[in-house]
């Protein structure tokens, strides 16, 4: 069991101490382990995958929000008195890549409502072994708004590069994409942050690395099979 009162990056206890500064992760609190244990357990039913990975989305969500910027907003509350806040300031969107972040959109759409969502859709190019694009429908305004990037799982980067690549072609700034993923391999962000080193990446665990089919270990195997298939 592990604990951490800080909320930012570099406190998994596995993280290797080259994680580029851009990627954050969730406080390790017991709570969230207790979730993580949860849906890595192969005997898990997909019910209860579905709940408990659906809470770490939410969670995530809301770490995801926090690197948007705000603007002071003051308001009046029902004493009369002022309260000096903030608003945030900008739009936002969220693009899946499929079909596991569809899984994401959700806890979404719970925080965020009446959120435009975008999806991509990437698989392996059996010519080129490359990550290549099969379909894409994007928000048309998506230029002008933050883009919260959807997927669970980042464990060689390719896809989620390829999908940066797609929004960033559709003139969204580097720097205006926030990327969500419950589990990521320590290799997977290292070449994803070096690739785009001004855009944030929020993650739920740093894993221990990946096997040799590429799946993230210790992990908690393909989330899309646990997630949709019964
Ligand atoms: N996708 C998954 O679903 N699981 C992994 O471990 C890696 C990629």
């Amino acid at each position: 069991m592990t604990s951490s009162t800080t909320l930012t990056n570099h406190s998994a206890p596995n993280m290797k101490s080259d994680i580029p500064p851009s990627v954050f992760t969730l406080r390790h609190t017991a709570q969230l382990e207790a979730l993580y244990t949860i849906i890595r357990d192969k005997n898990t039913s997909r019910g209860d995958f579905i709940f408990y990975s659906d809470r770490i989305i939410r969670l995530l969500v809301e770490e995801g929000l926090n690197h948007l910027p705000v603007v002071p907003k003051v308001v009046e509350t029902p004493t009369g008195a002022k309260y000096e806040g903030v608003r945030f300031e900008g739009k936002i969107c969220g693009v899946s890549i499929l079909r596991a972040g569809e899984a994401m959109e959700q806890g979404l759409r719970e925080v965020c409502r009446s959120v435009r969502i975008g999806k991509i859709l990437i698989q392996r190019d059996e010519e080129t072994t490359r990550p290549k694009l099969f379909y894409s429908k994007l928000p048309q305004d998506i230029a002008q708004r933050y883009v919260l990037l959807l997927d669970p799982m980042l464990a060689t980067g390719g896809s989620a590069m390829k999908a940066v690549e797609v929004i960033m072609e559709h003139g969204v700034p580097e720097d205006r994409i926030i990327f969500i993923n419950l589990v990521s391999s320590p290799q997977g962000l290292r070449t994803f942050a070096t690739r785009y080193p001004s855009l944030k990446v929020v993650t739920g665990w740093i894993d221990e690395g990946l096997n040799e089919r590429a799946y993230i270990v210790p992990g908690l195997g393909d989330f899309g099979e646990r997630r949709y298939c019964a």
